[in-house]
């Protein structure tokens, strides 16, 4: 790693960026913020970044209570000289809404990309939403990179799990099922959802007689309301299969979301692009390599 490389933390991403920087042999410094008396964000950068390549830290859940200090603080490090600032964000949020499926609504993917595209010089993120947008750079104008968790899930199932048979829970989770799957050999199965609302969703079920005796192993990119999860493991409960595992790579886990989904699963583990106490798969290693093999272009 170059010496001008400065990984910046932005509160709440303090042991991501701590796992990055070991990977990296570079340390990293936390961004200081807090609130003013009305609710205003004041941001301060920890150290020098003049003449540095300034790596912020900085998943992106909850983005609508973090991102303005964050723009803040990117704004600020650019100002100060910075040569290059980029955003590490392993959870890229507002993918979702890819479209405008009721008239008169936002298309927040895309506004979401222009904002973080007139703030950063590159993103790094894993495992965004991708299904009406095909890339990122579909959306985003800056160079952004869609890291792929499926190699580090799948090692992980292969070596968790025994007899697994990988499940998918929609037609959007082909991509991730299908490269898991492949990797450890196992086979899968995607099922079909139909989503009503924000927390109802119906999912139908293929034929999975031939399966019989397998584990099942749900996989998903997202838990959010945990409700797509929840459905499909009392969908296999009532087709006699035991309870599933679940690994997701995004641990979102809204509201009331785990409660909901534990009592069903027979284990749920996440990768730790989100802090949730699910964590147990660890991205610095892919993060890190990203961001290294740029450096030796
Ligand atoms: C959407 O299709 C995603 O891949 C997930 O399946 C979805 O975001 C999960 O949402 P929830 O946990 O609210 O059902």
């Amino acid at each position: 790693m170059s010496a001008g490389r400065l990984l910046l933390a932005l509160p709440g991403n303090e042991e991501f960026a701590q796992r990055l920087a070991g990977e990296m042999s570079a340390a990293f410094e936390v961004v200081e913020t807090r609130r003013f008396p009305d609710g205003e964000s004041y941001v301060r950068l920890p150290c020098e970044t003049a003449g540095r390549v300034v790596d912020f830290v900085c998943t992106l859940v909850n983005p609508d209570e973090g991102f303005l200090r964050l723009v803040f603080a990117a704004d600020a490090a650019r100002e100060l000289g910075a040569t290059q600032v980029n955003l590490v964000a392993p959870y890229l949020a507002y993918m979702r809404q890819d479209c405008r499926f009721r008239p008169g609504e936002s298309i927040s993917s895309a506004s979401f990309a222009r904002l973080l595209s007139s703030t950063f010089d590159r993103l790094v993120t894993v495992d965004p939403h991708l299904h009406r947008h095909h890339s990122l750079s579909d959306v985003y104008s800056i160079r952004a990179d869609a890291l792929q968790s499926a190699p580090l899930l799948a090692d992980w199932i292969g070596a968790n799990v025994q007899r697994p048979l990988v499940i998918g829970p929609d037609e959007e989770s082909e991509q991730w099922a299908g490269a898991i799957a492949a990797r450890i050999n196992a086979p899968h199965v995607v099922l079909r959802k139909v989503r009503h609302g924000d927390r109802h969703v119906e999912i139908e079920l293929p034929g999975l007689e031939r399966w019989q005796g397998c584990q099942p192993v749900l996989v998903d990119d997202i838990a959010s309301s945990g409700r797509t999860l929840a459905v499909a493991a009392r969908s296999l409960a009532q087709c006699g299969y035991p309870r599933p595992v679940v690994a997701v790579v995004h641990a979102l886990f809204a509201g009331d979301a785990l409660d909901t989904l534990s009592p069903l699963c027979s284990r749920i583990v996440s990768t730790d692009a989100v802090p949730h106490p699910t964590n147990a798969i660890a991205l610095a290693p892919l993060v890190a390599g990203a961001l290294k093999e740029a450096e030796g272009r």
